[in-house]
């Protein structure tokens, strides 16, 4: 018999999954739809239009602007240069461009049964690889009346919404619990990976407009927000990875998620320093943190009230790494303050209006020289520079900017002290 108890406790479960189930989409990858080919989308009257038309809703060119412009046309050929033949040799692979591990993230490497006539893998990362399997919403996604939403229910990928937008780029651009650019791939010679959501969205070749129409269909925001929430999601994400790859018992812990330049630099280079966000002592590994960095100028703004407890957090979870801890109850309480501060970002809506002072706090920390770090230098040179941007005086500090560049440009030669120099320098 079933009892009233077990009835609500069936309930409830259904409905945590219903709601999990709404609140992270399948990535395209592993949705059910089937893949149709770039191909499909192709066409002159579709997306393959040369110029954009002002016509209709989207710009119709999209094809057109992926396939001369955007380096996600050329992920899969790129399986075939020296460097990759050189990956592969060194990790004893018959080549790259059939290796299921690089696949993964060079092109949309959808199960075999789901890939439909026109599909063809040298295409890369294609349309579909982004926007999920055409499948069920190729034929209706263009009828009057369709909204946005009716898409994302024939299986369309939301790549408009902030979580799952991030949830997309990152799985490939840091890597996620079924994909990961591992020290091993790394050490055979895989470029390090480095990401930050509004700066890379900026840099893909554009192939859509946040016009008055798009903003009435689909969710957008300013370049501060989604530099936040992007900052966010990276936190997740990391906080993932670690969960996955380093409580899995091993020996060795998967080294791709340590700062490389922890190891890997001239032992005549004497670095270390006691570090206020780590406090780790000498001869340690450090926990690659750059996607907390940025973090702290965030909630000062959005959450003052969670700047102590994230800062006691991540330094846990620094300890529990190296001490070799069971990493899940750090990773938890982490997660939970991720939460706070992301529901903070949603809740202030007019975070641009604090670009100023966000910018002034981001140098502030450059200059208290507590940018040591090369990954976190990155993330902080990305965020000045649309920070900056952001409150219209680029132009005006382009000379500066540039000298922040030319310092990350260099990850073997870059040196926390000069870059320091160069934040004490700004003008403002
Ligand atoms: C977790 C995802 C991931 C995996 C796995 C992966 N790559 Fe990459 N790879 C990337 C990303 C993302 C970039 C671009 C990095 C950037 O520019 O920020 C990249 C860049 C590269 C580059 C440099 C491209 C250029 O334009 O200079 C080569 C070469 C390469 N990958 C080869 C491989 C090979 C060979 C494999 C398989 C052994 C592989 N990758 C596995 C994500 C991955
Ligand atoms: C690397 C990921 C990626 C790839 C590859 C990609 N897109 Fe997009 N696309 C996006 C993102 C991100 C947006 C903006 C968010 C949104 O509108 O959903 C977008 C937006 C669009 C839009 C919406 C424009 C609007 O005004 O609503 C269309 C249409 C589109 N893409 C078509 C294509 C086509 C066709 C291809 C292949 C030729 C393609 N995309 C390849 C990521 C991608
Ligand atoms: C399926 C994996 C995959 C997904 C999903 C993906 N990318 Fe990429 N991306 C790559 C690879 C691989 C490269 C490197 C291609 C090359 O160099 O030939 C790349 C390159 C790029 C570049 C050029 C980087 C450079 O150094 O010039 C940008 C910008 C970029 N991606 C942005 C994005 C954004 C934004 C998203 C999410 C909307 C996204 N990517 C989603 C795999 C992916
Ligand atoms: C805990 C220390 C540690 C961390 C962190 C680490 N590595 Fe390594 N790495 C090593 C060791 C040890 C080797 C093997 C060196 C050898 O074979 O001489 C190695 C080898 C390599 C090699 C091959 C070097 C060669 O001489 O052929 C590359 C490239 C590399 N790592 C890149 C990275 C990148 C990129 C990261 C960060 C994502 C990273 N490593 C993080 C310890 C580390």
């Amino acid at each position: 018999m079933i009892k009233p108890g077990l009835v609500v406790y069936m309930l409830l479960v259904t409905s945590l999954l219903l709601t999990s189930a709404m609140q992270a989409e399948t990535l395209p990858q592993h949705a059910e739809e089937a893949h149709l080919g770039v191909a499909t989308c192709a066409s002159s009257v579709c997306h393959g239009s040369v110029r954009p038309r002002s016509s209709s809703s989207v710009l119709q060119n999209e094809y057109v602007v992926w396939s001369r412009l955007d380096s996600h046309r050329n992920a899969y050929n790129i399986l075939f240069s020296e460097e990759s033949r050189w990956i592969a040799k060194n990790l004893g692979l018959e080549n790259a461009h059939e290796a299921e591990v690089c696949l993964d993230c060079h092109a949309d490497n959808v199960a075999h049964e789901k890939r439909g006539d026109r599909f063809q893998i040298n295409d890369g990362v294609g349309c579909e690889g982004c926007h999920g399997g055409a499948e069920r919403y190729l034929a209706s996604h263009t009828d009057p009346g369709q909204t946005h939403q009716d898409n994302i229910d024939a299986g369309m990928y939301p790549t408009d919404r902030i979580e799952d937008r991030a949830k997309l780029c990152l799985s490939c651009h840091l890597g996620d619990d079924q994909k990961i650019a591992s020290h091993e791939i790394m050490g055979a010679g895989h470029p390090r990976l480095s990401f930050e959501l509004d700066t890379f969205d900026v840099l893909q070749p554009a192939h859509y407009t946040l016009d008055d129409d798009y903003k009435t269909k689909k969710w957008s925001a300013d370049h501060v927000t989604v530099w936040a929430l992007g900052q966010v999601e990276a936190g997740y994400q990391t906080l993932r990875l670690i969960e996955s790859h380093l409580s899995n018992g091993k020996l060795f812990p998967e080294l791709s998620l340590f700062d490389c330049h922890a190891c890997h630099h001239s032992m005549s280079d004497l670095r270390w320093q006691p570090q206020r966000l780590t406090g780790l002592p000498p001869g340690s590994v450090r926990l690659n943190d750059s996607s907390f960095a940025m973090l702290f100028p965030i909630a000062r703004v959005v959450a003052p009230s969670q700047v102590a407890k994230l800062e006691e957090q991540i330094k846990q979870l620094h300890r529990v790494v190296v001490e070799k801890e069971d990493v899940k109850k750090s990773v938890r309480a982490l997660n939970d303050t991720l939460d706070t501060l992301k529901a903070s970002v949603k809740k202030f809506d007019k975070l641009f209006d604090k670009s100023k002072s966000l910018l002034g706090d981001v140098v502030a920390i450059g200059r208290a020289g507590e940018v040591q770090d090369y990954v976190e230098a990155e993330q902080a040179v990305m965020a000045i520079d649309l920070l900056m941007r952001a409150t219209g005086e680029h132009e005006l500090h382009k000379k500066w900017v540039d000298q922040l560049y030319a310092a990350v440009e260099d990850e073997d030669t870059f040196d926390p002290y000069s870059f320091a120099d160069i934040m004490q320098s700004a003008t403002f």
